[in-house]
């Protein structure tokens, strides 16, 4: 699929646009549905959306016209899953709480366990609940190429899933699938590598499952992205096990490049030579990930520079450095060239900020949050949410 970013409207409506604030585009969500619905119905697979990537709840109207579940991680992830997306929740957590549970069981589906010991604790309210819950088994297969530690759930020691080892021939009553996430915008190449690991060390058990689930990471829709070999691999996969239900749960490549994050400019400084522009928006606050993970945002209309670039700016170049509205010293990145020297009041449009970020956000410092809306694909502004001194307030007491 060709990128999102070369279809964003979002420039032409940017005078209607409050700043700060998350604009997702419709037009791009449903190139991204239409993309995961054929996946889904060509490999004949279930692919449901991760909450924690993205649960901004007044768009669920429109994932519904292609999905139908979701995966949660808490209970209140599960409590949207059943009153916004209608459907209960495929929820994993690494650990359950005694006082959660009920509510984890009213707006559940599936419920999958980290260890032997949440199993044996949680299973027994399962089995005595009015409905019925399929329960799964997280498991460890050992092998991610996933990079960054921060995002690696098999490095050596996780706290995530059993290893095949600790697993009995014969697995525990109600234990009726397996989940295993070791993923992060990885490629089909990834997962068949992964999958030939899981096979090797779990298929043995496979028999007494009904469904697996390949969790999340699986970023379909980016641009180089092989659909046609994710496809085939999970043709394949039914093929050997065809009594298996295989579900994958992706957060990011639903909303992958579906809308920016729109910002202004609030001040220049400049400091030993290092020239930062200073907006209304804030990486810690509201870009987390870009600090975390870390990764340089890409910002519209600008090319993006090595760090260093800011220190050897020559004259007549207009690079800077973009700084976050908070306290905290490291609450910047960059360096970008510009085409112009950059004014007090004018837009920053940093792209693909949908996912893993208005799930992430915080309100450090009291800063405004910036407001949530979604762009119709006739135009329409729709302002889904506009924060106060109230939000704030209400977090704390
Ligand atoms: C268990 C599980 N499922 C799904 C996901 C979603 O992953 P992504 O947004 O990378 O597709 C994650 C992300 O951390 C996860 O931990």
């Amino acid at each position: 699929m060709e990128s999102n970013l070369h279809f964003s409207k979002v420039s032409e409506h940017l005078d209607q646009i409050p700043s700060p604030c998350y604009v997702m585009e419709e037009s791009l969500l449903r190139r991204n549905l239409e993309l995961i619905r054929s996946v889904k119905e060509r490999a004949g697979v279930e692919i449901i959306l991760a909450f924690k990537s993205f649960a901004m709840w007044k768009s669920f109207p429109i994932f519904r016209e292609y999905i139908q579940y979701t995966t949660a991680s808490s209970p209140y992830e599960a409590r949207l899953a059943l009153e916004e997306f209608g459907s209960k929740a495929h929820t994993y957590s690494p650990a359950y709480i005694e006082s959660d549970f009920p509510e984890i069981i009213r707006c559940s589906s599936h419920i999958t366990f980290n260890s032997f010991s949440q199993y044996e604790r949680f299973y027994p309210l399962v089995k005595a609940a009015a409905e019925p819950v399929s329960c799964g088994l997280r498991i460890n297969p050992e092998y991610s190429e996933v990079e960054v530690e921060l995002y690696n759930p098999c490095a050596p020691g996780t706290r995530f899933g059993v290893t095949a080892d600790l697993l009995p021939p014969c697995l525990p009553e109600g234990i009726e699938g397996f989940h295993c996430h070791c993923h992060c915008e990885s490629s089909s190449y990834e997962l068949e590598r992964t999958l030939s690991h899981v096979e090797a060390k779990f298929s043995h058990w496979f028999p007494q499952l009904k469904w697996l689930n390949l969790g999340g990471g699986h970023l379909m829709t980016r641009e180089d992205y092989d659909v046609e070999h994710l496809i085939k691999l999970l043709q394949g996969l039914k093929s050997r096990y065809p009594h298996l239900h295989i579900i994958l749960e992706p957060g990011s490549a639903f909303t992958w490049q579906t809308g920016p994050l729109v910002s202004t400019v609030v001040d220049i400084v400049e400091s030993r030579g290092i020239r930062t522009a200073i907006l209304d928006v804030s990486f810690t606050c509201h870009m987390p990930d870009c600090l975390e993970m870390p990764y340089q945002p890409k910002v519209r209309g600008a090319e993006t520079l090595p760090e260093d670039a800011v220190k050897n700016a020559g004259a007549g170049e207009y690079i800077y450095r973009l700084g976050g509205n908070s306290c905290l010293s490291g609450d910047y990145m960059g360096a970008w060239r510009f085409d112009h020297p950059l004014q007090v009041g004018e837009r920053i449009v940093f792209e693909d900020m949908i996912h893993y970020t208005m799930v992430k956000t915080n309100m450090f410092n009291g800063i405004q949050h910036p407001s949530i809306a979604l762009l119709h694909t006739d135009g329409r502004l729709e302002v889904y949410k506009h924060f106060t001194y109230e939000d704030y307030k209400n977090r704390m007491s």
